[in-house]
């Protein structure tokens, strides 16, 4: 029988979890829990006899991969793929996939609730300030990003939009103002919005550059991942510039320092908490195990990001 191991240190709802126990059942699989596990040695064993296996952020790196020995498939039900050692995964002759666009609502209502919520003085009883009329620059326009867009423009902000990969009249069809290079949009943008994954060519690129340039009343929010963020230029923004605001789903490894020097200008989610919505664990976790049906049953590898 088809074994899927279902392992998240960040449980998903319990409804989530209800629907893919129900599809798995019905194509006759059987499904494994493995949550909130605090040690790796848990995950070690769990996978020992999974063909498949659906995580969150969970690592899944060569030395898991080594002990997944029935392992055919794995799949990150969300967007970044940065926790799977993708060439290792190629190695053991594993799938890997993602499931694109099932949260992204989650995490772009989480990017504007905390605009608002700094926008508003943290909702401290002093007047504020409004996103209508202001200034966002995009920095990457997939999925998330879009949604941005669309909400932020029924706010009545401006918006604007760098992304390579996505051509000039998708963005401008939407409404937003395509911009050439990432300096035109950080010398633009009031509020900046990283929706960029995290890689080789993207850990540490939100430079002093950019963020300096930025401007007055300047907040970057990143619900992308910390690593995006060169740490040491922040904190020389944050000395250099006291109109700047960083606003962040997860804390970043400077946080401490953050938190004694620049009081009221930053705001950390205490863990990631982008696609922490029940409608996102549902849309992710339906589309991870019927992925996970599919490329059983039909060979189906349309989301695989190993190729
Ligand atoms: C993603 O990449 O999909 C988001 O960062 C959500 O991650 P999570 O599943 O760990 O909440």
């Amino acid at each position: 029988m088809t074994k899927v191991l279902l392992a998240t240190e960040k449980p998903f709802a319990a409804e989530a979890v209800g629907y893919i126990k129900e599809i798995a059942s019905q194509a006759g699989y059987e499904i494994s829990l493995l949550e909130k596990y605090t040690e790796k040695s848990d995950l070690l064993k769990a996978v020992e006899d999974a063909d498949a296996v659906i995580i969150r952020s969970d690592i899944v790196d060569a030395e898991v991969l080594d002990a997944a020995k029935k392992l055919k498939i794995v799949v990150r039900a969300g967007a970044g793929y940065d926790n799977i050692d993708l060439a290792a995964a190629s190695k053991h002759n594993v799938v890997a996939m993602n499931t694109p666009g099932q949260n992204s609502n989650a995490v772009a209502e989480l990017a504007i609730g905390m605009m608002i919520f700094q926008a508003r003085k943290q909702f401290n009883g002093k007047s504020g300030s409004e996103l209508k009329g202001k200034t966002l620059g995009l920095h990457a326009y997939g999925n998330v990003g879009k949604s941005v867009a669309s909400i932020a423009k029924g706010f009545g902000m401006e918006v604007f939009a760098f992304d390579p990969y996505i051509p000039r009249e998708q963005i401008e069809t939407d409404g937003v103002n395509w911009v050439a290079t990432t300096d035109e949009l950080y010398t633009k943008s009031q509020y900046v919005s990283l929706h960029i994954p995290a890689n080789a060519e993207t850990r540490n690129s939100i430079n002093y550059q950019y963020l300096s340039s930025m401007p007055k009343p300047a907040t970057l929010v990143n619900t992308a991942r910390k690593e995006v963020v060169n740490e040491e230029d922040l904190l020389k923004v944050f000395v250099d510039r006291p109109d700047f605001s960083y606003l962040s789903d997860v804390e970043p490894a400077c946080a401490a320092e953050i938190k004694e020097k620049f009081s009221g200008r930053y705001f950390f989610t205490p863990k990631k908490m982008g696609a922490q919505t029940e409608e996102a664990n549902v849309n992710a976790g339906l589309a991870a195990i019927k992925q996970i049906v599919n490329f059983f049953e039909k060979g189906d590898v349309r989301f695989q990001v190993n190729k």
